[in-house]
């Protein structure tokens, strides 16, 4: 839905984006200037996230995110539009304006919320009845309590075609919906079928409180094991992390990230209600911003098996940029959590999690278990793997105290593994410097795309600055809009992006208003951050009249030389035409 341009204004003036932002990331004042923070976007150690409280606006230099209160409530609570406007009134107790006209997209996730919420229900009532037998003897058999079901809200799809499907068109839900929803599946012959028949239910839940989607178990060793709602209008695979609705508020910021549905649950069970799990797919940097929002330490509890080891060492890869501290947990014998509480009991994980390594000493570990130690060759190889690790530690204290560890390990004196720890830091740090140099040098060459979302940016790097400057400078002076009303007007702009953004801006113009970010942060991700973007420029540019005028004459000449079309391109006629009006220049010059 749309908001009025007055109620918009309003909503900005009672927002405080520092603190809104703080609420989720750690804002830093460096001295007296604009308040910074960690970027709760992409993971970073030093903040890159700028809160401009005039405008009410926020822009991340590191990964471009950048919008307005309502962008930055949509992108971080993953919210649409119209829930981020009424989270924000919630939260500054102002009115939500009532609008019957509701926009298809909420309409649409609303019903999805709905549908999974009474699917929940349904599948833990099966659980409950004569049909959820099987199921009930599966869950005694893997010991979990009926206080543990009902937290998780654990059920059955009964072993049939149709049941939920009928229970849920009873409620008003169409074949289509279900379907949507991944609740359902058609069928070759035209029909819908239950999408989960025969499976033990885990339905995955936000930290909302919302029921977003579930995996359903097989009672028996039949393949797949588990079966997994696909994307939906309220879920995507990668981004969801089990039982964190519950885990999240555990006090010390710790979390325990475990393999499975099922070592979570037990873990729970046995008081550890820090536990969560990823959820199966490949863990995704969308998952390590979640994490980071809720922990500070990440103790990681993967199975001890080949795949686990695999998983964990592709985990700390891509958890090595997040501010988080890494434990690792030393499961064995192939077990993982969910068995050593049952063979082991609560005690030995509480072992396990108090013993567990940070991740500079299970790098050094894994190191170890490739060398025999006994013989000169072993030891050789060991301290040349070591050094790789210990020379990317950032901290000297730290890499002085596993240099003497190393030492001791193989009895050999410290003096030469520091002075090869510090060659090798030395080569890494320039590989590093090299590689920022690098990105330094495309960004001044245009490419950086990846955050300036403008296509054409590259190929008219000239006349995107200029228009970038021109967008920059009506943010700041609409009266320059009146004022070189003659000569500013869509065909001015050589790129189309910049081009619809004139044109959104000017709709606000022509009623004598300031294109402000808050107009625009219904449009999509890209958009919106691209205006915050050109709203940070305010700090850059002159922001004067002769500066408006020069852009515009730079952009009369890179239009000019857009219309000259390469020679391989021109028709016969415009060819000779060129060649004549040269010769025509040269007579007369
Ligand atoms: P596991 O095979 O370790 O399952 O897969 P588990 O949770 O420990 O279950 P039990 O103990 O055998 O009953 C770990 C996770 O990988 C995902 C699930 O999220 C599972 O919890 N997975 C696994 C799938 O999505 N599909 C599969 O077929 C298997
Ligand atoms: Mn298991």
């Amino acid at each position: 839905m749309r908001f009025s341009d007055a109620f918009l204004d309003e909503l900005r003036s009672r927002v405080d984006i520092e603190s809104l932002i703080a609420g989720y990331a750690e804002v830093r004042h460096s001295g007296s200037r604009t308040p910074v923070a960690l970027c709760p976007f992409h993971a970073e150690k030093t903040p890159s996230l700028v809160i401009y409280p005039h405008n009410c606006s926020y822009y991340c230099f590191g990964c471009g995110n950048g919008g307005d209160a309502i962008v930055f409530i949509r992108n971080i609570e993953h919210l649409d539009y119209a829930e981020a406007v009424r989270f924000l009134c919630d939260k500054t107790g102002m009115p939500f304006p009532s609008d019957p006209v509701d926009d298809e997209y909420t309409r649409l996730r609303r019903r999805c919320y709905e549908a999974n919420r009474a699917a929940a229900r349904f599948f833990h009532a099966a659980l409950r009845s004569p049909a959820g037998e099987a199921a009930r003897k599966y869950l005694d058999k893997r010991r979990l309590t009926d206080e543990t079901v009902n937290h998780f809200g654990l059920g059955y799809a009964p072993d049939s075609w149709d049941a939920l499907l009928k229970h849920l068109r009873g409620k008003g839900f169409s074949s289509e919906e279900l379907v949507a929803f991944n609740l359902a599946r058609p069928t070759r012959s035209g029909g819908t079928i239950d999408a989960f028949r025969n499976r033990l239910m885990f339905p995955i839940i936000d930290v909302r409180g919302n029921v977003v989607a579930f995996g359903g178990r097989v009672l028996d060793d039949s393949k797949p094991k588990y079966i997994n709602t696909s994307d939906t209008v309220v879920y995507k695979k990668g981004e969801g992390i089990y039982a964190l609705n519950f885990a999240k508020n555990n006090p010390d910021r710790k979390l325990i990230l475990c393999e499975g549905y099922m070592d979570v649950i037990a873990m729970h069970q046995a008081g550890f209600t820090n536990a969560v799990a990823a959820l199966g797919t490949a863990f995704t940097n969308e998952q390590i911003t979640l994490l980071s929002r809720y922990c500070d330490e990440l103790y990681l509890s993967f199975d001890s098996d080949e795949a686990g080891k695999r998983a964990t060492e592709k985990a700390l890869k891509m958890l090595s940029s997040s501010p988080m501290k890494l434990r690792i947990l030393q499961l064995e014998g192939g077990k993982d959590p969910d068995e050593i509480l049952k063979t082991d009991g609560a005690e030995k994980m509480n072992s396990l999690i108090s013993t567990a390594r940070n991740d500079t000493e299970f790098a050094l570990s894994q190191c170890r278990g490739k060398y025999d130690l006994s013989t000169d060759d072993g030891k050789l190889g060991y301290v040349n793997a070591a050094v790789e690790v210990l020379a990317s530690l950032g901290n000297a204290v730290e890499r002085e105290l596993y240099i003497a560890r190393v030492a001791s390990e193989t009895g050999l004196p410290m003096a030469p593994i520091a002075e090869q720890v510090r060659k090798t830091a030395g080569r890494v740090r320039r590989q590093k410097d090299r590689a920022s140099f690098e990105q330094a040098a495309r960004e001044a060459a245009g490419d950086d795309r990846g955050k300036i979302p403008n296509p054409d940016r590259r190929q008219h790097l000239r006349a995107c600055k200029a228009e970038e400057t021109i967008l920059a400078s009506l943010m700041l002076n609409p009266d320059f809009y009146p004022r070189f009303a003659g000569q500013l007007d869509k065909n001015c702009f050589v790129t189309e992006m910049n081009r619809e953004i004139y044109e959104a801006f000017e709709t606000k113009l022509r009623q004598g208003k300031t294109p402000e970010l808050t107009y625009f942060s219904d449009e999509s991700n890209p958009t919106v951050s691209y205006i915050a973007y050109l709203s940070t420029l305010a700090d850059k540019i002159a922001g004067t009249p002769k500066e408006f005028e020069d852009c515009l004459a730079v952009l009369a000449e890179e239009r000019l030389k857009n219309q000259i079309p390469a020679i391989g391109e021109m028709s016969d006629e415009a060819f000779a035409e060129m060649i004549r009006g040269k010769k025509t220049d040269k007579k007369t010059g």
